[in-house]
C-alpha cells in the first residue's frame, strides 16, 4: 500500500499537521505539497491538507481534489483560525466531503491555526464588526497548532490508515 500526504500551506500550520500524518503513517509513502502533485494514480490512500480562507477551502485545493479523488481512498486535514468548535467549520467540512464524493472519503482532521499577523491586523482595523469578531477569536489560536493537537492528527492518520488495511 503507498500513501500520499500533500497539502497546501501558506504559513506553516497545515504543514505542520501534514508532517505528523506523514509521521505515523507506515508502509510506503511520501509527501508533497500539492503543487507538486499531478495526479493520485500511484496511490491507494491520499490525505490532502488546507487551511481555511476566506470562509472556504482554496479553489486550488477543491478542484485538485475533484480532478483526481475518482475511486481513490481519501482523507482529509484542515486549519482554521476561528476555534474548534466554530459553527462554520460545519459547512467547510461539508463542501470537502461534496469535492470527495467520487472517492471514497475516509474522514476529516480539523484543528486551529494561529492567524498571520497582517491578516489580523487587517481584521482589526475593518470597519465590519463581524471581521473584528473573528479576529478577537483567532486569539485563541495562538501556538497552535500545538503538541497536543500535532498527536491528534497522528491518532487520525492511524485511524484513517486502519480503515484501509
Ligand atoms: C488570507 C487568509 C484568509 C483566511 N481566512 C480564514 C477564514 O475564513 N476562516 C478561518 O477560520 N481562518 C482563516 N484564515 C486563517 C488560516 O486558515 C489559519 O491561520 C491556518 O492555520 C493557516 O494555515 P497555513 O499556515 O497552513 O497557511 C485565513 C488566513 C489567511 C492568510
Amino acid at each position: 500500500m503507498k500513501t500520499l500526504v500533500t497539502y497546501f500551506s501558506q504559513t506553516g500550520n497545515t504543514k505542520k499537521i501534514a508532517e505528523a500524518i506523514y509521521d505515523e503513517i507506515t508502509g510506503e509513502k511520501d509527501i508533497k505539497e500539492i503543487k507538486d502533485v499531478s495526479n493520485f494514480e500511484d496511490y491507494d490512500l491520499i490525505f490532502v491538507g488546507s487551511p481555511v480562507m476566506e470562509f472556504n477551502i482554496p479553489k486550488k485545493v477543491t478542484n485538485f481534489i475533484s480532478n483526481n479523488v475518482a475511486g481513490k481512498n481519501i482523507a482529509f486535514f484542515m486549519t482554521h483560525a476561528v476555534p474548534e468548535g466554530f459553527e462554520a467549520i460545519k459547512s467547510w467540512t461539508g463542501s470537502i466531503e461534496d469535492f470527495a464524493a467520487s472517492g471514497n472519503y475516509l474522514g476529516t482532521f480539523e484543528c486551529q491555526g494561529e492567524l498571520a499577523q497582517p491578516v489580523y491586523d487587517m481584521l482589526m482595523k475593518s470597519d465590519d464588526p463581524e471581521m473584528k469578531g473573528f479576529a478577537e477569536m483567532s486569539l485563541s489560536g495562538k501556538g497552535q497548532p500545538d503538541e497536543i493537537h500535532i498527536q491528534k492528527a497522528r491518532e487520525f492518520a492511524k485511524e484513517i490508515q486502519a480503515k484501509v488495511q
